[in-house]
């Protein structure tokens, strides 16, 4: 059986030694010690597993490792840049878009994924983009709610310049280990 030796992973080329037939969401979690990344249905139906494949939304569960050889590939733990969480995660810890978080890191690159195509997305469009990804919480007002608040922060980035980054902040820190992949 052929093997993965190696992924691009968050900028970084990472060594591995995979069966080319594993899911890449194994190989994130168990062999990259990537856990923001979660295991849920397991079939491809619920969007908790989602990463970005060449900045496109893809459930790594049903995802063989194969598939990404080659290719950028960004997880949650990759979103953040010198010390700054991603303007979508700001927003959804400033609009509260998350119960137990499970859904979160799927949600948050999707939603990366649509922002990066569309600078002002409708309220239909976000709906629309982010039909895949489930939240047994039922926060979808406050993740529409945050995809907004991000889109606008991306449009307007010196408004936002006055902000104190998100990893400075006592009360964020339990939010983020739960973006980021406590779990
Ligand atoms: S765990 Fe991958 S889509 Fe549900
Ligand atoms: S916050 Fe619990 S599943 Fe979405």
């Amino acid at each position: 059986m052929p093997r993965v030796q190696s992924l691009d992973v968050n900028g970084t080329i990472r060594r591995i030694d995979a069966d080319s037939a594993r899911n890449l969401l194994s190989v994130l979690r168990d062999d990259l010690d990537l856990t923001g990344s979660k295991y849920a249905c397991g079939e491809g139906q619920c969007g908790a597993c989602t990463v970005l494949i060449n900045g496109q939304p893809a459930r790594s569960c049903i995802t063989p490792v194969s598939v990404a050889e080659g290719k950028k590939i960004t997880t949650i733990e990759g979103l953040e840049q010198d010390g700054r969480l991603h303007p979508l995660q700001e927003a959804f810890l400033e609009m509260e878009a998350m119960q137990c978080g499970f859904c979160t890191a799927g949600m948050i690159l999707s939603g990366v994924a649509l922002l990066n195509g569309k600078q002002n997305p409708s309220d239909a469009e976000i709906i629309g983009f982010m039909q895949g990804n489930i939240c047994r919480c039922g926060t979808y007002p406050r993740i529409v709610a945050a995809i907004h608040k991000a889109a606008e922060a991306l449009r307007n980035p010196e408004s936002q310049s006055g902000n104190d980054p998100s990893p400075a902040t006592e009360s964020a820190r339990p939010e983020q280990a739960r973006m980021g992949g406590a779990l």
